[in-house]
C-alpha cells in the first residue's frame, strides 16, 4: 500500500456566487434533496453570505442528508464540481428580464474577472438574468468550453408552462411533455406541434375530445411566460421554483443522469441558429451537454423560436460593447 495516494473520495462541492433570494434558495434546494456535501456562498455582502449558509446549515440538523454550508471567497472555487451564477438585480414588475441587462453586466464584469484567477473547471450553470445572454456572456468572457456552462433559462418557465396546461385540463403537470423554448423572457415561445400527453400529440387529442379542442393555446403560453411576474408581484422575489429548478438541471449533471431538460445551450447549427445561446432540450451528464435535442417545429413555430434567438443574439452584441 501506498500511504501517500490520498485516496479519499471527493465530495460534491457547490459554489454559490450570489447568496440573494435565488442563490439562497438553491442552496437549500440542494441541501435538502442532498444533492451537495459542501455548498460555499460567495457574495460582496459578506455578512450575507454567512447569515444564508448559517441559516441553511441550521436545517440541516433535520434533513436526512449530512452537508456542509458556509460563506467563502474565490479561492474556494478552484476544487468546485458545480458552479451556479445567481447575483445580479431582480427584475421589477416594470421591466422585463432583458431591461436588467447593463446593470448585470456590471457585476459578471467584476465577477467574471475573479474566476479567471481560479482554477475552476466544472460546470457553470448560470441563473443570472437576462440568463441566456448573461450566460453567453460569461462562456465568452472565460473562453469556457460551452458544452460545460448553461443556463437553468426556461426550465423555469417550462414548469409555469406545465401547471398552465395541467390546470386547464386537469392531468398532473409530471404527465405532461411542453417545453417553453428560446429565451428565458418575453419572446419565448412554445412549440404546440410537439407537445405530448402519454406520448400521444396534443394537437391529435385536440381534434378528438372537446376538452382538449377548447384548449387556448396563446393564453396558456402566456400564462407560462407570465408566470414570474405573478409570483414577483405579491412577494417582490421569486425562488422556490427557480431554486428547484436549479437542483433539477445539477442533479442531472452530477448524477451523470443522461436527462433531457429545456436548459438554455450554445447552438452551433442546431435549429438553423449559430452563436447563440437558447432554450431547447438537451440531454445533461457529468461532462455538461451531452446532446442536444432538435425538435421537428412547424412553420410558425420556427418563425417564433427564430426571433426569439434574435433577440438573444441582439442583446449578446450590445453586452459584448458595455
Ligand atoms: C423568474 O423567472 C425572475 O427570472 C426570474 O422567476
Amino acid at each position: 500500500m501506498n500511504n501517500t495516494i490520498n485516496n479519499s473520495i471527493k465530495r460534491r462541492k457547490f459554489v454559490l456566487i450570489g447568496a440573494g433570494h435565488v442563490g439562497s434558495h438553491a442552496g437549500y434546494a440542494l441541501a435538502a434533496q442532498g444533492l451537495a456535501e459542501e455548498i460555499v456562498f460567495i457574495d460582496i455582502d459578506e455578512k450575507k453570505a454567512f447569515s444564508q449558509a448559517l441559516d441553511i446549515f441550521d436545517s440541516t440538523v433535520y434533513l436526512p442528508h449530512r452537508v456542509e454550508v458556509k460563506a467563502g471567497n474565490y479561492s474556494d472555487i478552484d476544487d468546485a464540481d458545480i458552479m451556479v451564477v445567481c447575483a445580479g438585480p431582480l427584475p421589477n414588475m416594470n421591466q422585463t428580464r432583458m431591461d436588467t441587462l447593463g446593470a448585470t453586466i456590471e457585476v459578471m464584469k467584476d465577477i467574471i474577472w475573479k474566476i479567471k484567477n481560479t482554477k475552476f473547471n466544472g460546470i457553470i450553470i448560470n441563473i443570472s438574468n437576462p440568463a441566456d445572454v448573461i450566460t453567453h456572456y460569461i462562456q465568452n468572457k472565460l473562453n469556457y468550453d460551452p458544452k460545460r456552462i448553461i443556463s437553468t433559462s426556461t426550465t423555469l418557465d417550462s414548469a409555469r408552462l406545465r401547471r398552465a396546461i395541467s390546470e386547464a385540463i386537469n392531468i398532473d403537470q409530471k404527465s405532461i411533455y411542453a417545453y417553453a423554448l428560446g429565451e428565458h423572457g418575453e419572446s419565448q415561445m412554445v412549440a404546440w406541434s410537439t407537445v405530448t400527453i402519454a406520448g400521444k400529440p396534443l394537437f391529435e387529442l385536440m381534434k378528438e375530445k372537446e376538452k382538449y379542442s377548447k384548449l387556448d393555446l396563446n393564453e396558456l403560453a402566456n400564462k407560462g411566460r407570465r408566470g414570474g411576474w405573478e409570483v414577483l408581484g405579491g412577494k417582490g422575489s421569486t425562488e422556490f421554483g427557480i431554486g428547484t429548478s436549479l437542483a433539477e438541471v445539477a442533479r442531472a449533471v452530477l448524477s451523470d443522469e443522461h436527462r433531457v431538460l429545456p436548459v438554455s445551450v450554445y447552438l452551433n447549427g442546431e435549429y438553423g441558429q449559430t452563436d447563440v445561446y437558447a432554450s431547447v432540450p438537451a440531454v445533461l451528464g457529468r461532462d455538461g451537454v451531452e446532446e442536444i435535442i432538435e425538435l421537428n417545429m412547424n412553420d410558425e413555430e420556427k418563425k417564433l423560436f427564430n426571433a426569439s434567438c434574435e433577440v438573444m443574439k441582439k442583446n449578446y452584441e450590445l453586452a459584448l460593447k458595455m
